[in-house]
């Protein structure tokens, strides 16, 4: 079985699958998304890395050699030490019980004679790509340096697929069509956001939340197509609240956004879909982790406090329509998250779709985060590795790196 992915207008792509490549005595290129995030040389959250081993040691045992591929952060194209995948290397030899060949001339030096001269115990891992211009320009000339060498392509960094760089898009041009694959995290990811867009099981509820309406926009319309309900969250949820006529006291409020928001509204209702705002707040006198918090018990916020959090009465509300969903998915915190005093309202929300039946995906960025703070990814039936790349997954737009993969 192939996926079938919808994408531009309807338009069906089949993407081409690593089971099916046969790798044996193959020299194997693979593109993952290592994008960690790291204090200093500590890699703080292994997400991504974890989600990318049944490829990683697929290959290993499929072929003959391979090298890893990734971008780290956004360094500014030049070589950029904050930025180097050095300690991810250490941390994927630990794991994969080998030792990593780190290559960083690969743009200017040929990669082959040091692949020849690597030994079944070791793989190759090459340095930060984002430290060539070549990278994020899609150039040519890097594209055909990076898949020198190498017999096979393997991309499974779902989180960079809406990206058109070298190492996505450019790269599968130096292969035949038939040796550029999607890993098993990629046919995963994309599996689960089509059947979202398609086959959600009813009631399905969409949870969103995060800074702004406008980054959101698109996704919302597309998802008000196949929901019955819309939680709105976090930073965004005073603009649709001053939209109401609530008051919102100092709240981060998006002014030139009320006619998305009246979009918003509009689709809902032709679609039938309840959209619920907090009825309370946790809210502060300044944006600052030392500004107490103070309870706000009414959908109103007085003058001098801005919201920073949803309330103990809305994590009540949410949580009962989140019990009562087959399907719910998450995008965006409730409110700042990484201060403790404004975390409720986030953990709340994993903790009702970890205890809820639905099938519950969580859809990458800063709400995994929150997910991996309280302990309950294990809990949930998706967490997707591309927070962008999900957006952009289900809004319906072509993706650059899917499209390359495809039939
Ligand atoms: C991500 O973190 O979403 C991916 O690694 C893509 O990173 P980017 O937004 O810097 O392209």
């Amino acid at each position: 079985m192939h996926f079938d992915l919808d994408i531009d207008q309807g338009g069906v792509m089949k993407l081409r699958r690593i089971q099916d490549l046969d790798m044996r005595g193959k020299d194997v290129l693979l593109r993952l998304d290592l994008n960690v995030p790291m204090k200093g040389d500590e890699i703080t959250d292994e997400t991504r890395i974890n989600a990318a081993l049944p490829t990683i040691e697929y290959v290993a045992k499929n072929s003959r050699r391979f090298a890893i591929c990734s971008h780290l952060g956004r360094p500014k194209g030049q070589p950029d030490p904050k930025y180097s995948l050095e300690p991810v290397g250490s941390r994927l030899a630990e794991i994969l019980d080998k030792e990593v060949v780190f290559f960083t001339d690969y743009a200017t030096e040929p990669t082959k004679p040091v692949l020849d001269q690597m030994t079944e115990s070791q793989f190759m891992l090459l340095e930060n790509l984002r430290f060539h211009p070549g990278e994020k320009l899609n150039d040519v000339d890097f594209s055909r340096r990076l898949a020198a060498g190498f017999d096979c392509y393997v991309d499974d960094a779902f989180g960079t697929v809406h990206r058109s760089h070298a190492s996505v898009v450019g790269v599968t041009k130096g292969f035949e069509p038939d040796r550029c694959v999607a890993g098993f995290l990629i046919q995963k990811e994309t599996e689960v956001m089509e059947k979202l867009i398609s086959a959600p099981k009813a009631p399905f509820t969409v949870v969103m939340g995060g800074a702004k309406v406008s980054d959101k926009i698109a996704v919302i319309l597309k998802l008000l197509d196949v929901c019955n309900n819309l939680l709105i969250g976090g930073a965004m949820a005073y603009t649709f609240l001053k939209f109401n006529g609530a008051s919102v006291g100092s709240s981060r409020v998006e002014d030139d956004c009320f006619d998305l928001v009246e979009s918003i509204y509009s689709q809902a209702e032709k679609r039938n879909v309840r959209i619920t705002l907090p009825c309370d707040h946790t809210a502060a006198s300044e944006f600052s982790e030392t500004s107490p918090a103070v309870e706000v018990n009414e959908k109103d916020i007085p003058p001098g406090l801005m919201g920073l959090d949803i309330g103990p009465k809305t994590i009540e509300d949410f949580s009962r329509v989140i019990k009562a969903s087959g399907t719910v998915f998450w995008n965006g915190p409730m409110g700042v998250f990484e201060w403790p005093e404004f975390s409720l309202g986030s953990c709340g929300i994993a903790k009702a779709m970890a205890e809820s039946s639905a099938e519950t995906i969580v859809g990458g960025g800063d709400s995994v985060a929150a997910v991996n703070q309280v302990g309950l990814a294990a809990n949930m039936s998706h967490i997707s590795t591309g927070g962008g790349a999900s957006l952009e997954f289900l809004e319906g737009k072509a993706l650059p790196g899917l499209r390359v993969l495809a039939f």
